[in-house]
């Protein structure tokens, strides 16, 4: 079947054993209806020639900033608006530092800094390479950039050794490029509500009670809906993060009764909501106008008023709405988030716990359990909270499709 039918995927190879695996790819990328750009490093031409891989995606490769005979000028920049994704595959231990730090030596790098599209990549190298803390650091800062990494398989390398640096097998890469098409379009024509952040609580005009919140799981979750084509509104708290997807509707508030009033607002219009805010639960029965000042108080006692608990608000009144919770929790953890996704109507919630070091506020990455009304439960691994939110919405898509 032409899965790919009609998409554009720039190729990147470089220079690695692992890039006669690439023609296969090429082969199965072609075969599923994409049409493919292969753009090569010099040290890639080593291991694999140009004219293998032109006669198979049926046109010339790009390799050099001018073309040798014509000395015509290839434009990364127009690459990278052509591609509705672009896989590296191999990439070596090389090519991701410098991905990593913007060092566009090569037509390849200069076209993934110019790519607007998503980019994965499937590293290949020796074990040790793979394992040295300079590797790592840079796989990180590709996933916080938003690059999307097939991780290498464990198997006997070139070197002879035995260990974790193998290419994916091109089968497989071409299964996760055909999920990221298929997800591309599966919320299309839904609208979703997305709570991110925290609520901040003013006490007089230059303190508040807030909590540590970034966002960071609330936009990635935002972003991962935006990019399968769902409306989405996202009311978020005061972070300092960005949004650039054109399908993001922004609010922006600040207490968590402002979050109430545009939550309830747009959640009108809504297939489902996420809400993963964590709004304050207490906010201070009054705001003073003007500057408490130190020197007319020996000590200050605030009193504290229940916020209004907007989960459950829009439980009461989901109808046939999706609701999705979140649940931070220290102890108890299943008992409590089970509890609150009954006391709230939740259909769903998403248990992080904050004992998990790599998990919770303000970190890259989180771990999570998903609970589901009836009873389904999926425990996660560690992954980055792009990847989490994947896990959230392909969970949210299975009970839209129950609908
Ligand atoms: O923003 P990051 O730095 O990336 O961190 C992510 C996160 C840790 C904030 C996120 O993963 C998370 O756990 N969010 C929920 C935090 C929280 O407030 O949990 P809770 O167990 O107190 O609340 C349960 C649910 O009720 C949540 O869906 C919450 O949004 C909602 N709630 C809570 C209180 C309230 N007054 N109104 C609500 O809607």
């Amino acid at each position: 079947m032409q899965t790919l039918k009609g998409k554009h995927i720039v190729l990147g190879i470089t220079g690695g054993i692992a890039a006669y695996k690439s023609a296969f790819l090429l082969r199965l990328l072609i075969k599923a209806g994409a049409e493919v750009q292969v753009v090569i490093t010099p040290n890639g031409k080593q291991f694999i020639t140009p004219a293998t891989l032109a006669a198979l995606s049926g046109k010339p490769v790009v390799s050099e900033f001018f073309a040798a005979n014509t000395g015509e000028w290839h434009s990364h920049v127009d690459l990278g608006l052509w591609s509705d994704l672009m896989v590296i595959a191999p990439a070596t231990a090389s090519s991701i530092g410098k991905m990593a730090n913007g060092i566009a030596d090569n037509m390849l790098i200069t076209t993934y800094l110019s790519a607007k599209s998503h980019v994965m990549v499937a590293p290949a190298m020796d074990l040790d390479m793979w394992a040295h803390p300079s590797t790592q650091r840079n796989i990180s800062s590709l996933i916080k950039d938003g690059v999307e990494i097939i991780q290498p398989a464990s198997g006997e390398l070139a070197s002879h050794l035995s260990g974790k640096g193998r290419m994916e097998e091109p089968e497989e890469i071409l299964r996760r490029v055909e999920k990221y098409f298929s997800r591309r379009e599966s919320l299309t024509g839904k609208k979703i509500l997305v709570t991110a952040g925290p609520t901040y609580e003013d006490i007089d005009p230059v303190r508040f009670i807030g909590n540590y919140s970034s966002g960071k799981m609330g936009f990635s979750i935002a972003e991962e809906a935006a990019e399968r084509g769902a409306e989405v509104t996202l009311v978020t708290g005061p972070v300092a993060l960005q949004t650039s997807h054109e399908n993001i509707t922004r609010i922006d508030v600040r207490s968590a009764r402002q979050m109430l009033e545009a939550a309830k607002k747009a959640f009108d219009g809504c297939d489902a909501a996420i809400l993963s805010a964590a709004v304050a639960d207490y906010a201070p029965e009054e705001r003073h106008d003007t500057k408490i000042k130190r020197e007319k108080t020996d000590g200050l006692i605030l009193k504290l008023v229940k916020n209004p608990d907007i989960a459950a608000h829009l439980g009461e009144n989901k109808g046939s709405r999706v609701l999705v919770g979140f649940a931070l929790e220290t102890d108890n953890e299943h008992e409590n988030a089970i509890e609150k996704m009954k006391r709230k109507s939740l259909d769903m919630i998403v248990l992080n716990s904050l004992k998990n070091p790599l998990a919770g506020f303000n970190k890259d990455t989180n771990q999570v359990c998903i609970i589901k009304f009836n009873g389904e439960e999926k425990e996660y691994p560690a992954k980055s909270k792009k990847e989490v939110a994947g896990d959230i919405i392909d969970e949210l898509e299975s009970l839209l499709r129950k609908e």
